[in-house]
């Protein structure tokens, strides 16, 4: 009998805590028109960090790269920010990673408020599935929420040209903090009820340094379940796939899916298989890493040096940071947001 490694020539790398890489995350750009204070504060991120246009990747950079990841195993790539919409000429990186054999699934994440004019190029240029972040209906919370730069009928407007364009089912991401947007989980149930949208609710994650997180601003998943069941009763779903980033809940009168992101009260570290790449082209194995792989000598050494430097990184991956959380409370410095785009 022939044994495994001669039927599959190819081996995928595993790294310490044997999990496959499965999943890329690319941040086109780290540039924002938004600054949401648990992301860019702006009183911490004044425009002038911004990096130059010439230290982004090409889009010929990423396409190669994202080739080289495909060869190690990964099927899915999520296209992400800062603002990814604010990338110049973005479709056109879409078609070219949409010509990648073996690549199964383009997803991309934006805050909507450059999506009604984007959305059908995006379509035309073979994106599969959009994401859309959106914290309040209320125009005076959600500008608040956006750092008094975004508003809220510019997002809806995304979201109905997404829909005119033929994303049928789109993810909409709501982060909520205690006390700031927790007065917008029912109004925001109510409006995606009986769509095809499925609303998401991410617990607000002590991602980088400058958005003064603190354990109390967080609500947890399961206390706003609870409100929501009260309401309008759910019922667990199993997961899409292993390792889904979501939990997933339909209503038990059959208007749709909702799902709850609990980075914080149940972590799932052990499933993990996202890597993500940098605008500026450094690889974290880790949304807390304190520090990224840069590959750009890589990239221009050559897809050999290239394939071996990242299966060399995913082997000697052993992040799990959600799960040590409360033991690393104090630690130090770590990527922040915009740059890996969640
Ligand atoms: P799909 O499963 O492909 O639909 O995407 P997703 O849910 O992974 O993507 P999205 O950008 O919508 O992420 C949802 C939230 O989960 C964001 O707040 C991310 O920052 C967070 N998230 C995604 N991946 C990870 C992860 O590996 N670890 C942690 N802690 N949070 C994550
Ligand atoms: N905690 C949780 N989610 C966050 N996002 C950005 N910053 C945080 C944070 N500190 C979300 C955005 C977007 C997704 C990519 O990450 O709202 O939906
Ligand atoms: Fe921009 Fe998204 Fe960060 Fe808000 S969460 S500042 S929209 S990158
Ligand atoms: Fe993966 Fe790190 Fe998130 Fe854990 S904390 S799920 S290892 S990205």
């Amino acid at each position: 009998m022939m044994n495994a490694q001669l039927q599959n020539p190819i081996t995928m790398p595993i790294d310490k805590l044997s999990r496959p890489l499965h999943d890329l995350r690319v941040s086109v750009i780290e540039a924002c028109n938004f600054r949401c204070p648990y992301c860019m504060p702006a009183d911490k991120t004044p425009d002038d960090t911004i990096l130059q246009n010439a230290a982004r990747l090409s889009f010929e950079q990423i396409e190669q790269a994202v080739k080289a990841f495909v060869k190690l195993g990964v099927r899915k790539v999520r296209l992400t920010g800062g603002e990814p919409l604010l990338r110049k000429n973005l479709p056109e990186l879409v078609k070219r990673l949409s010509r990648i054999s073996g690549l199964e699934d383009i997803a991309l994440t934006t805050n909507g408020s450059l999506l009604e004019k984007q959305a059908f190029a995006l379509k035309q240029a073979g994106l599969h599935r959009l994401t859309v972040s959106l914290d309040a209906l209320d125009a005076d919370i959600f500008s608040q929420l956006s750092g008094g730069r975004g508003q809220v009928r510019d997002v809806l407007s995304g979201i109905e040209a997404a829909e005119s364009a033929g994303f049928d089912s789109l993810k909409i991401n709501a982060v909520i903090q205690r006390g700031i947007n927790e007065n917008q989980v029912l109004p925001l149930v109510e409006k995606f009820r009986g769509t095809r949208h499925v609303l998401r609710f991410i617990e607000f994650m002590d991602v980088g340094n400058c958005n003064n997180w603190s354990m109390q601003d967080v609500v947890p998943s399961k206390e706003l379940q609870s409100l929501i069941h009260g309401l309008w009763p759910l019922e667990p779903v199993s997961a899409n796939y292993r390792g889904e980033v979501a939990s997933r809940y339909r209503f038990v009168d059959g208007t749709g899916e909702i799902g709850f992101v609990s980075s914080v009260s149940e972590p799932f570290c052990g499933d993990c298989h996202r890597a993500r790449l940098s605008a500026d082209g450094h690889v974290y194995t880790c949304l807390f890493a304190g520090k990224g792989h840069d590959i750009r000598s890589e990239l221009a050494d050559g897809d050999v040096a290239l394939h071996e430097k990242l299966s060399r990184l995913w082997m000697n991956r052993a992040d799990r940071y959600s799960e040590l959380r409360h033991a690393q409370a104090k630690q130090g410095k770590k990527i922040e947001m915009y740059f890996i785009g969640g």
